[in-house]
């Protein structure tokens, strides 16, 4: 007779067996749903979207959110949802008295992708999404529903049927903050001593802090963020601008903020050129972007693309990129030793010098006397962890005692900011004491305003006395 315990052991490790494993550093995690390859070439008809299990066929894809739930309360107080040509209110049928579509035909191919080891998980918001909160109960009953339609609750207008999603991703793009640690919280209660485990992950956009997310992901743990490197100065196409790349203080608030301090950060990457405005990179350079992250944080868990159908019509980018990170290692983080010179408190660097300090290796983005911080909007970038005590001798270029005069070059010798001039990429201005570089064509934006058009070079002195001491200028 099969002993009974060996049937509960082999029973709680098949209800546990799950190959998905948060804590790897080579997970791929890939939006499935809105079709993007069919958007950007609508008569592509060959690339479009195919139903989801049509991507669980390999071991390229760990984790697909479904996107998305771009509306909260619709018509008959129920969400709606939109998956493109898969299933959407206007072609599909709805639940009754709602704009739910009933999509339960997709029961079978989300249950295959799971059978094979992936997690799939709903995805709230998108960049159109009808989304927000007045307030936090509204958002805990809004949870009750998520977990009711999708989870592990029940309910009539179930939109995938018995199957029960892994998780919960928030992609909040509008709408602001209000609820969302609320909704968070009572997804965990409500999950808590569950008989798998369900995942919660945001994909705030790279600017830190976001938005919308940014106050949420401070207030509540989740197991991993998606950021979006693209469409934003701080995206992949400047990975080699150290001043606008930013995992580091993504890294940063890992370790230092999180409420859980295990949270994984995926680079989040556009699948084709078309798949987002900006950021899109070759596999080869996402690979090498994405595994020098890898060793550099220990806080990377993978990478995130947009979305399912680009990567598959794009020579499987998918595949390209797990390959890479595979090759990297899924487990195991060696700390690189500090090699760049001790930070020295109250000295100069020129844009460019590299310091350790605080477990971090730190690179100016431009002249600074400021001491690293953990602040994206500092004057250094921090480009990878470090351990140790570094011997190099500093390279600070002038001792403490030198003055804040003496070190600035001369606003003077800047044309002064005009909000009638047109400015290009590289243009200089000086404006209120400091230097500034445009990012890109523009017009009519104030250097120090937040539009993004401005980089500050450094502080500069309006005395003529200082004229002379331009030697810190980097430029
Ligand atoms: C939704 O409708 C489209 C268009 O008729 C169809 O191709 C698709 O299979 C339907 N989806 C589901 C889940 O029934
Ligand atoms: C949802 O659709 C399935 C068929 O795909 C059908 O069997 C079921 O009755 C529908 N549910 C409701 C509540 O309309
Ligand atoms: C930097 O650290 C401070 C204090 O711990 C914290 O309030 C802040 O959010 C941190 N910022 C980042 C980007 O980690
Ligand atoms: C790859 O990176 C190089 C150097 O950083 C850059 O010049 C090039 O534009 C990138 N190519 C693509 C396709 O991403």
């Amino acid at each position: 007779m099969f002993p009974l315990s060996a049937f509960i052991a082999s029973s709680i490790y098949l209800a546990q067996v799950h190959a998905f494993t948060s804590s790897n550093y080579d997970n791929v995690a890939v939006y499935w749903g809105q079709n993007s390859y069919g958007a950007a070439n609508p008569t592509g008809t060959a690339g479009f979207q195919q139903p989801i299990s049509y991507y669980c066929q390999d071991d390229a894809i760990d984790a697909i959110p479904v996107a998305f739930v771009n509306t909260f309360f619709g018509t008959g107080g129920l969400p709606s949802m939109n998956l493109a040509n898969t299933c959407n209110p206007t072609d599909n049928a709805t639940f009754p008295g709602t704009g739910l579509a009933n999509c339960s035909a997709l029961a079978s191919d989300i249950e295959y992708c799971q059978a094979q080891g992936k997690i799939v998980t709903i995805s709230l918001g998108g960049a159109g999404g009808s989304v927000g909160f007045t307030d936090d109960t509204e958002a805990q009953t809004f949870a009750q529903t998520i977990w009711d339609l999708y989870l592990g609750g029940t309910s009539t207008t179930r939109p995938f049927g018995a199957a029960v999603l892994d998780g919960v991703d928030l992609d909040i793009e509008n709408g602001g903050s209000t609820g969302y640690a609320a909704f968070v919280t009572e997804i965990r209660s409500l999950s808590s001593g569950a008989s798998k485990p369900y995942y919660i992950t945001a994909a705030p956009q790279c600017p830190f802090p976001d938005q919308n997310l940014g106050s949420v992901i401070d207030q509540v743990g989740f197991d991993a963020i998606y950021v979006q490197f693209y469409n934003n100065v701080c995206g992949l196409q400047n990975y080699n601008v150290v001043a606008d790349w930013d995992f580091g203080t993504w890294d940063m608030w890992a370790s230092q903020v999180s409420p859980n301090p295990d949270v994984k950060i995926y680079v989040g990457a556009p699948a084709s050129s078309t798949a987002a405005g900006t950021g899109y990179q070759s596999i080869s350079n996402l690979s090498t972007i994405a595994t020098t992250m890898r060793k550099s944080f220990p806080s990377f868990g993978g990478v995130m693309l947009w979305d399912a159908s680009q990567a598959y019509d794009n020579d499987r980018y998918d595949l390209g990129i797990k390959n890479a990170l595979v090759a990297a290692g899924a487990t195991g983080f060696t700390y690189p030793a500090c090699t760049a010179p001790a930070y020295v408190s109250g000295s100069d660097y020129t844009g460019g010098s590299q310091v350790s300090y605080n477990g971090y290796m730190w690179q100016a983005d431009y002249w600074t006397n400021a001491t690293p911080s953990n602040s994206s909007s500092g004057d250094w970038s921090a480009i990878s962890v470090c351990t140790g005590t570094s011997t190099a001798t500093p390279t600070s270029t002038s001792s403490a005692a030198s003055t804040s005069a003496t070190s600035s070059t001369a606003c003077s010798g800047i044309a002064a900011w005009s909000s009638s001039a047109v400015y290009t990429a590289g243009d200089e201005v000086s404006y209120n004491g400091n230097i500034y570089t445009a990012n890109y064509w523009t017009e009519s934006n104030i250097p120090s305003g937040t539009s993004g058009s401005w980089t500050e070079v450094s502080s500069c002195t309006t005395t003529t006395a200082a004229r002379m001491m331009s030697r810190f200028f980097r430029f």
